[in-house]
């Protein structure tokens, strides 16, 4: 079988037109897992082609769930589960496997699952969700790779999380949605991907209040039925869209998405030197010939800028007027991308979470190596604003996120072709 995992971009294009943002890989993971704690259907439309949701299926008919693809949707039967062991070949293939922990122990009070795989971004343990599920009286055992929860004794808890994990927040929902009394989930994440699991288990009975807020309570109900339900737009591959318009001095409209979910790249996207134009659900990006550096961006978790667009604003901010440094606070792994646009005449130190970018006015095209899916992101992002050829590796790690890719940006002026 050849691989082709490989992109060839012809940079130096200006961009302009219109993209359309698909819903929330992030959202429609957790959901997907969820749909195992309803009793019946779920049909989930407008889902994108993505390797992780590919994955998420193969999981949840291993749990004994019949899931039918139509096109974009998805129907997922969690009629009968098999309350057994998840497969550590797939569960190693992605992160989001650990939400079928949240989804099985709601289900069946019992989970054996092993370690996820994932983005190599950083150390990315699962100590937070085994801690809450021990408050709620679940027992854990870590044996050979795999962690075994027996829930027979689960009940509702005031869970204090020592940090704010999106992942963690997301399984303490599922794990509490059917037990008797209330869970309340105290200094959780607020990313909106969590107010979507809210509105979905909402939909199918469940009762939730709290989450975009940093306090959470869930009143167990009797049961969960299965519903129709779009998830929430892909606020991360909206802002890359925004950032091929921004550094290929692009005149470029992104649909379906509520630009509230952007608020801060949006903010340091306008300190670059854009022209950004948002309505209700749309944001209009006008670029400059040459962006300017910004002094600190920081990342942090929602609603400050996100960790998942950190590594294409440090291709932006790599050839940009001036200095700029990058505080990354989420992932402690997250600046592969800095050794690759060296290569190419880039001038960005690593000290521990900082980069100090010094723009440079050109550098030139090569070879680039991708490791991540936003860090292979950045540097298609960064081949597609320098003049010539360059090839990226890493295109497997791209179709875990973004549907559709090559086409979306090639309707924009953007010269690329998978090798
Ligand atoms: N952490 C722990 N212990 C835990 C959980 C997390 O130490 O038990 C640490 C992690 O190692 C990391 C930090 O806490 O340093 C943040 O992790 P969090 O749990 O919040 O992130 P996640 O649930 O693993 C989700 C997204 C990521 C996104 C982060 C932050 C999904 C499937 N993944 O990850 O998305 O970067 O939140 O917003 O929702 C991506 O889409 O490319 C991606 C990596």
């Amino acid at each position: 079988m050849i691989l082709h995992n490989k992109y060839k971009v012809s940079g130096g294009k200006r961009v302009f037109g219109e993209i359309a943002t698909p819903i929330s890989k992030n959202a429609i993971l957790p959901i997907m897992a969820a749909s195992i704690i309803c009793q019946g259907k779920t049909l989930l439309k407008s889902c994108p082609d993505l390797t992780d949701i590919d994955n998420m299926i193969l999981l949840l008919e291993k749990v004994g769930a019949k899931v039918v693809r139509d096109g974009e949707d998805i129907e997922i039967d969690a009629s009968e589960i098999v309350c057994g062991d998840m497969s550590e070949e797939i569960s190693s293939r992605f992160r989001s496997s650990i939400f079928m922990l949240g989804a099985l122990i709601s289900r069946c009070r019992y989970a054996k699952v092993s370690q996820p795989g994932g983005c190599a971004i950083g150390l990315r343990s699962i100590d937070i969700h085994l801690e809450a599920l021990k408050r709620m009286g679940v027992v854990v055992k870590e044996e050979d790779g795999y962690v075994i929860c027996d829930g027979t004794n689960m009940h509702g808890a005031d869970i204090y999380l020592r940090y704010g994990s999106v992942g963690a927040t997301e399984n303490i929902i599922m794990a509490s949605v059917l037990l008797k009394g209330k869970t309340r989930i105290i200094n959780c994440a607020c990313e909106p991907e969590i107010v979507d699991l809210q509105n979905f288990l909402n939909k199918c009975g469940a009762k939730i209040s709290g989450a975009g807020t940093s306090f959470i309570t869930i009143t167990g109900v009797e049961r969960l039925y299965g519903t129709q339900y779009t998830a929430v737009a892909d606020r991360i591959v909206a802002g890359t869209y925004l950032c091929f318009g921004a550094l290929n001095k692009g005149k470029l409209c992104i649909t379906n998405i509520n630009p509230k979910l952007l608020s801060e790249p949006i903010n340091v996207l306008k300190q670059m030197g854009c022209d950004v134009l948002t309505t209700n659900n749309a944001v209009k990006i006008n670029a400059p010939t040459r962006l300017n550096s910004i002094n600190m961006l920081r990342t942090n978790p929602y609603p400050e800028f996100p960790t998942d667009l950190q590594s294409l604003f440090m291709s932006m901010l790599a050839i940009s007027k001036g200095d700029s440094i990058i505080e990354e606070n989420v992932f402690e792994n997250r600046f592969h991308n800095a050794h690759e646009i060296n290569k190419l005449g880039g001038d960005i130190i690593v000290q521990d979470k900082l980069a100090i970018i010094h723009g440079v006015k050109k550098l030139k095209p090569g070879h680039l190596i991708g490791s991540d899916l936003r860090g292979t992101m950045g540097l298609i992002l960064l081949a597609s604003a320098i003049n010539g050829v360059s090839t990226i590796d890493g295109a497997q790690y791209v179709e875990r996120g973004y549907g559709n890719f090559e086409q979306n940006i090639a309707k924009i002026g953007i010269d690329i072709v998978r090798l």
